[in-house]
């Protein structure tokens, strides 16, 4: 199967040309060191989905102005920058593909630059005169930093509920595939029933998309993911693969995931305990059928566009999430 990506990004090829000039010109600072962090990141293969998302959704839409390229640029620079300050926080030494951040330049360099790619996102918003986008996107911004932090403050907790994570996950990413989905509608003033539309569908998208990503981080592959696999579990992280796993093992395999657990350093063969422990509790099938719940919703919020030509290219996504590997 073609990579739906890749497809997308080909057919919306005006547009994200654009945009990619926009980031090209918006990275390029008298300081050196702003431009070559930045650039390692953005220069990357990054699969650009939020940018896309909005730019396809403005598309079906027909929006006829330029707001939609300057709201891309600001969401990907929104992604950079938490992906700057998320690979200090988990010490991730794998993006994209390349040497983190960093791990080449150090965590100070690494939070100030992301810093400054937020704060380029917020000057580029004012360029589109508007209050309304400005106060969802600064919104948006403010519930990010909220659900990283409760992300860190839940580390190691076995007792954290599903409710709990699920709060989380969509703090820290469905709220950006949210808006990215949603800010099309507003710019183009569409009625209630069309912006709960793409709202419900941007939420479900990106619930989906973080338990993928937390499926991925125990039964995907490094190589194609860009990212070190295992990471989640050696930095204590509590994702739904492990919440599962927990409440459905018996009481002496508990005590054993606990204890593995809860260790100061957890080692390979630890982790490979731990998937044995999943293997016994079917994690991998039943997450994945926990996470076709937000895909299903997702496929559902968005029939009443059946009629238009590209939402054939949403629907791709939507499948692509149960089987993506990247
Ligand atoms: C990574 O996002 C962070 C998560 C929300 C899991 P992506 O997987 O979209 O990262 P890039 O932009 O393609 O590198
Ligand atoms: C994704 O969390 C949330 C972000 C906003 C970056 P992760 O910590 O799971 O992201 P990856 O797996 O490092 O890309
Ligand atoms: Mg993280
Ligand atoms: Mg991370
Ligand atoms: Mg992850």
């Amino acid at each position: 199967m073609k990579d739906p990506i890749k497809s997308l990004s080909k057919y919306l090829k005006v547009s994200v040309l654009k945009v990619e000039k926009e980031i090209a010109d918006n990275i390029k600072d008298e300081e050196k060191l702003i431009t070559s962090t930045s650039g390692h990141l953005i220069n990357a293969d990054g699969k650009k989905l939020r940018p896309l998302l909005t730019l396809l959704i403005s598309r079906m839409l027909e929006y006829k102005g330029n707001a939609h390229i300057i709201l891309a640029v600001c969401i990907e620079f929104i992604h950079n920058a938490t992906l700057l300050h998320d690979d200090v926080i988990d010490t991730g030494k794998v993006r994209r593909g390349k040497i983190s951040a960093n791990e080449i330049w150090g965590n100070k360099i690494s939070v100030l630059v992301g810093d400054y790619l937020l704060s380029k996102a917020f000057k580029l918003m004012v360029r589109n005169k508007s209050i309304k986008l400005l106060e969802i996107l600064s919104q948006t911004s403010i519930i990010l930093a909220r659900g990283q932090i409760q992300d860190v403050g839940n580390s190691q907790n076995l007792n954290l509920s599903e409710k709990k994570y699920l709060s989380i996950i969509n703090a820290k990413t469905a709220e950006l595939f949210r808006i990215s989905c949603f800010l099309p509608t507003v710019i183009t003033n569409q009625n209630k029933s069309v912006q709960k539309a793409f709202n419900n569908f941007g939420y479900n998208f990106g619930m989906a998309f973080q338990l993928s990503d937390d499926i991925l981080d125990y039964f995907g592959e490094s190589k194609k993911m860009g990212k070190t696999i295992g990471k989640d579990f050696f930095e204590g992280k509590i994702t739904y693969p492990i919440i599962h796993c927990y409440k459905n093992l018996d009481n002496n395999s508990k005590k054993l995931l606990i204890k593995l657990f809860l260790k100061t350093k957890r080692t390979k063969k630890d982790l490979s305990q731990v998937l044995k422990l999943m293997d016994k509790t079917d994690t991998y099938k039943k997450s994945l059928v926990f996470l076709s719940k937000y895909t299903n919703q997702a496929r559902k919020d968005i029939i009443k566009f059946e009629g238009n030509k590209d939402t054939v290219y949403l629907k791709k996504l939507v499948d692509h999430l149960i089987i993506r590997d990247k």
